[in-house]
């Protein structure tokens, strides 16, 4: 087999194992504050929602009842086909209708001001282009849409970050495409979306390098 055949090869098993391994690997994460940090803030999400990077649909039994329809976009088959059979199992008639669109952040198939809300969790770190992605996310959202998010993101402190810099390309090998030591927040701000709130915390239960967290909202200049 050719290096770049058994490149891709590689890269498949890594992809389906990362999906397979996916919920279990945040269970501990989970129950000790993420859940909870999740649920917090999808309660704020209202109107015709997108999601980007949704994963295995972690997320997807705890949008609130203003929340009256949900694009959960996903590129990756494997996280696909995970959540695609989450979607199957729902009850008939569970809310909100939510359907997955094979598609990745930077190139969102919907026309401009299509949503009231988007939503990002732990995906800013993974998307190729964050700049092209938030760019996306304003051209989708109605002018005064919200973003929701929560993302782990580079220390302010530099000698983590330092660690964050040497570790992240076996992070991001580990971790399918995942940037340990990604700005999101100076991303945000260099943005057209104004924040609102962001907070400093600790992804729980984490390695090091992805610990540092920023969960908040911002906000598209209407
Ligand atoms: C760490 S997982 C997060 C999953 C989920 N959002 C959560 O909160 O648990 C990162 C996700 O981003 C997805 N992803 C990778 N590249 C992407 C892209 N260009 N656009 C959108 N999502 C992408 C991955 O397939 C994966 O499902």
């Amino acid at each position: 087999m050719a290096a770049g055949a058994m490149g891709k090869a590689y890269d498949a098993t890594m992809g389906r194992l990362f999906a397979a391994c996916y919920d279990r690997g945040l269970k501990a994460t989970e129950e000790n504050g993420l859940g909870a940090m999740r649920a917090e803030l999808l309660a704020e999400a209202h109107g015709r929602v997108i999601e980007i990077g949704a994963g295995t649909g972690v997320n997807l039994d705890l949008y609130g009842a203003a929340a009256e329809d949900l694009t959960l976009l996903e590129p990756d088959e494997h996280m696909g086909a995970r959540l695609r059979s989450r979607l199957a199992d729902r009850a008939p008639g569970a809310t909100p209708p939510a359907r997955l669109v094979a598609a990745p952040a930077e190139a969102i198939p919907f026309a401009d001001d299509t949503f009231d809300t988007a939503v990002a969790t732990l995906v800013l770190c993974t998307v190729p282009d964050p700049t092209a992605a938030i760019a996306e996310l304003a051209r989708v959202l109605e002018p005064g849409g919200r973003l929701l998010f929560i993302e782990h993101v580079r220390s302010d402190d530099p000698g983590r970050a330092r660690w964050q810099d040497r570790l992240e390309k076996p992070w991001r090998f580990l971790a399918d495409g995942c940037h340990c030591n990604r700005d999101t927040e100076a991303n945000l701000r260099a943005s057209s979306f104004q924040l609102d709130s962001v907070d400093h915390g600790k992804l729980p239960k984490a390695p090091a390098i992805v610990r540092p967290l920023i969960r908040g909202t911002a906000t598209l200049s209407a």
